[in-house]
């Protein structure tokens, strides 16, 4: 007999190891806004997540919380998903989207992401970026 996790603990399990690793920041479980997130799956197994946050302002969502399952990665799954999230941005009417990571920004460029400064971010966002992780930030149309 296969047990669902639910939504959010899925998303707990996938993004874990890579909290670990300083890559993704450490999120409780009530602190996982579960709608925010596509979670692709292989079969019934969760290997992809990443999340999507209206920045209310601008037309600007963020793009998050981005990883793939170490034993899937380097097979287009990340790609599918930020399609999906793209999909999910054009459908709710959002103009571009910003990811911040301090990692991986080959990645970012290869799809179609370009770097940009602190004050590209909404006001707001800049009053929570973290200085001391300062991470890259990459900015996206979405079209
Ligand atoms: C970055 C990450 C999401 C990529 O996932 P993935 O499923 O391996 O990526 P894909 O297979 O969809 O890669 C798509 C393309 O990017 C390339 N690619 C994959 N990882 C890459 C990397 N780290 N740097 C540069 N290019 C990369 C692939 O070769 C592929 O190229 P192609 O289209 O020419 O074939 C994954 O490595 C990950 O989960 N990292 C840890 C979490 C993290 O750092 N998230 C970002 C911060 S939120």
């Amino acid at each position: 007999m296969i047990i669902l996790m639910d939504k959010t603990k899925q998303i707990l399990a996938l993004i874990k190891p890579f909290v670990a690793q300083g890559k993704i920041l450490p999120r409780g479980y009530q602190q996982i806004k579960s709608e925010e997130f596509i979670v692709l799956y292989d079969g019934q197994k969760p290997v992809a997540c990443g999340g999507l946050r209206d920045c209310k302002i601008d037309c600007i969502a963020e793009i998050y919380a981005i990883c793939v399952h170490q034993q899937y990665q380097h097979q287009g799954w990340a790609k599918r998903l930020l399609s999906e999230l793209l999909k999910q941005a054009r459908e709710a009417g959002f103009g571009r989207v910003f990811a911040l990571s301090k990692y991986n920004s080959d990645w970012f460029f290869k799809q179609g992401f370009s770097k940009a400064t602190l004050v590209d971010l909404p006001f707001a966002r800049q009053q929570e970026f973290n200085k001391v992780r300062n991470s890259l930030i990459f900015f996206k149309n979405v079209n």
